[in-house]
């Protein structure tokens, strides 16, 4: 049983990340920016706090083993994707070190991962703007993780596939670590219940610490 700080527990994805974890016998703490509109499973505690005050972090960290951030920036900028990054490992640096540190597992986007002809993905000709600003966000995300060494923060991220909506849990994924999975189609798809195995999958199994990998059907 791993004791779990989640943030992004009302999302899409968080939703079936909690659900995921507290099946698999996890204790979670969601925290939430206002718990009076929280409608998270009663098994788990719901905490008020912001992911991007390092102070709240820190508090929300104390005694945890992972920290999971499943956050999306929803009509806000994008930007606020790498804000929340810089202010959980700022937080989470500021408890003691080596164990009494948790890891940290977050949530990317798919836009980071490699085209066919090695560029990122959010630089593809006909992505809607909008879809694009949060794409390079997440990259910048990745790219901001990528400068903190595991010993300092025991990081993690796991960017969907390109497609990822409510489904059917399988239980079966493949994995990838910067080139999309795709399927006998050409299809890059995961449902959110099997990208959330996969995550509580690397909670348990701690395989990809300092990298980002990926996730699809
Ligand atoms: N193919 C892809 O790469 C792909 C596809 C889909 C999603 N994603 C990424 O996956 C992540 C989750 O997506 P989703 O669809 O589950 O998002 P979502 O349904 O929009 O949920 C976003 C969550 O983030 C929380 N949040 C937003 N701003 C916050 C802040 N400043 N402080 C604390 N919490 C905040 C929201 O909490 P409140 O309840 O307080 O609003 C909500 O729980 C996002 O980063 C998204 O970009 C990637």
């Amino acid at each position: 049983m791993a004791k779990i700080t989640l943030y992004g527990a009302t999302g899409t994805i968080g939703a079936r990340v909690l659900h995921e974890a507290l099946g698999r016998g996890h204790r979670v703490t969601a925290v939430v920016r206002d718990p009076a509109r929280c409608a998270v499973r009663s098994a788990a505690a719901v905490v008020r706090g912001d992911v991007l005050d390092p102070v709240s972090v820190a508090e929300a960290a104390a005694g945890q083993d992972v920290v999971v951030s499943a956050i999306g920036p929803g009509t806000d900028d994008p930007a606020v994707l790498v804000n929340a990054v810089k202010s959980l490992i700022g937080g989470i640096c500021t408890l003691g070190p080596g164990t009494a540190r948790p890891r940290l597992v977050t949530v990317g986007g798919s836009g980071s991962l490699r085209a066919p002809d090695g560029s990122p993905l959010w630089q593809a000709p006909g992505v809607p703007e909008a879809e694009r600003a949060v794409m390079h966000a997440h990259a910048d995300a990745l790219d901001f993780l990528l400068t903190v060494p595991v010993e300092e923060v025991r990081w993690t991220c796991l960017s969907p596939a390109a497609l990822i909506e409510p489904g059917e849990r399988t239980g079966t994924y493949r994995l990838a670590l910067d080139d999309p999975v795709v399927d006998e189609e050409g299809r890059s798809r995961i449902s959110t219940e099997d990208y959330a195995v996969a995550l509580l999958d690397e909670i348990d199994r701690d395989a990809h610490a300092g990298r980002r990998f990926t996730v699809g059907a």
